[in-house]
């Protein structure tokens, strides 16, 4: 089905991580309505097997087609890394995904060493070692897994001292290692960011969601898809496969803003061979 530039664009992540993409898509894009899917019942997506990460990605993505949006964000790394391919193989509209901000790191580590902060399956999976095989010659890329933040996260524990002493033990070492830089390679942890910035001793943090909104108005734009409303939408829609409640105070708490969000429920799809 064609769609045209007044429909909304799909954005998607395991909870409300992906809330951190959202924002600077709204920023970047003030014209575009949104609707946002948080697949916080079965978050965290991070420790569980590739194939069922992708079944979800495939539920929820199949889910935002059929509500009629005109382009994907897949606001989550871990379903970036687990479904990417198989998601392009199966829609035909503009998808637009993370990638772990390796490219900008490696240009801006002054001590050669960048630290990669990731769920478990994004640091094992295949997009990483294919940053690593390409950037890994000229910097030292160490990766760190950091189960237990994304929980922390969905139960709005944004500053709170057990999220901080988590993220001590994930960064101290990697600072001991010298890395410079910290890459956020999971749309969650940007929703961390005042606490990593306390433990981060001075390294610069990379949060690749500015980018990808500039890469989707690039999609956009190539399609023909961007927004012709003369006026900025409505606040986006937003669905959840969790608590409505909990996500809406978790919203409430981040930018203060009073949504409506409703629950939908989104049986996990078979993935397509390609
Ligand atoms: N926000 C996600 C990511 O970017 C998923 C975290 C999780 O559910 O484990 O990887």
């Amino acid at each position: 089905m064609r769609r045209d530039g007044l429909a909304p664009v799909g954005v998607f992540d395991s909870g409300i991580g992906g809330w951190s993409v959202l924002r600077e898509i709204r920023r970047e894009l003030p014209r575009e309505a949104l609707l946002y899917v948080a697949d916080a019942g079965h978050a965290p997506y991070g420790g569980h097997a590739k194939e069922y990460i992708a079944a979800r990605a495939h539920a929820v993505a199949g889910f935002l087609v059929d509500a009629g949006a005109k382009a994907l964000v897949v606001a989550c790394n871990t379903a970036t890394s687990a479904a990417v391919t198989s998601l392009r193989a199966r829609f035909e509209l503009p998808i637009v995904a993370m990638e772990p901000a390796v490219k900008p790191a490696a240009a801006l580590t002054r001590t050669g060493v960048i630290g990669v902060l990731a769920t478990e399956r994004t640091i094992d999976g295949e997009q990483l070692a294919r940053l690593r095989d390409r950037y890994g010659r000229d910097v030292r890329i160490l990766s760190q897994a950091c189960p237990g933040l994304v929980e922390h996260v969905e139960a709005g524990n944004f500053r709170g001292p057990d999220a901080r002493r988590l993220l001590e033990r994930y960064v101290r070492p990697l600072l001991a290692e010298g890395a410079d830089v910290l890459v956020l390679g999971c749309t969650h942890y940007p929703l961390l960011r005042a606490l990593i910035e306390e433990v981060a001793d001075g390294a610069a943090i990379i949060d690749p969601a500015p980018a990808v909104a500039r890469e989707l108005r690039r999609r956009l734009e190539a399609a023909g898809l961007l927004s012709t409303a003369s006026a900025a939408p409505p606040a986006p829609r937003v669905c959840t496969t969790g608590s409505a409640a909990q996500c809406a105070r978790l919203i409430a708490l981040l930018d203060d803003e009073p949504l409506s969000v409703e629950t939908v429920t989104l049986p996990s799809s078979a993935v397509p061979v390609a």
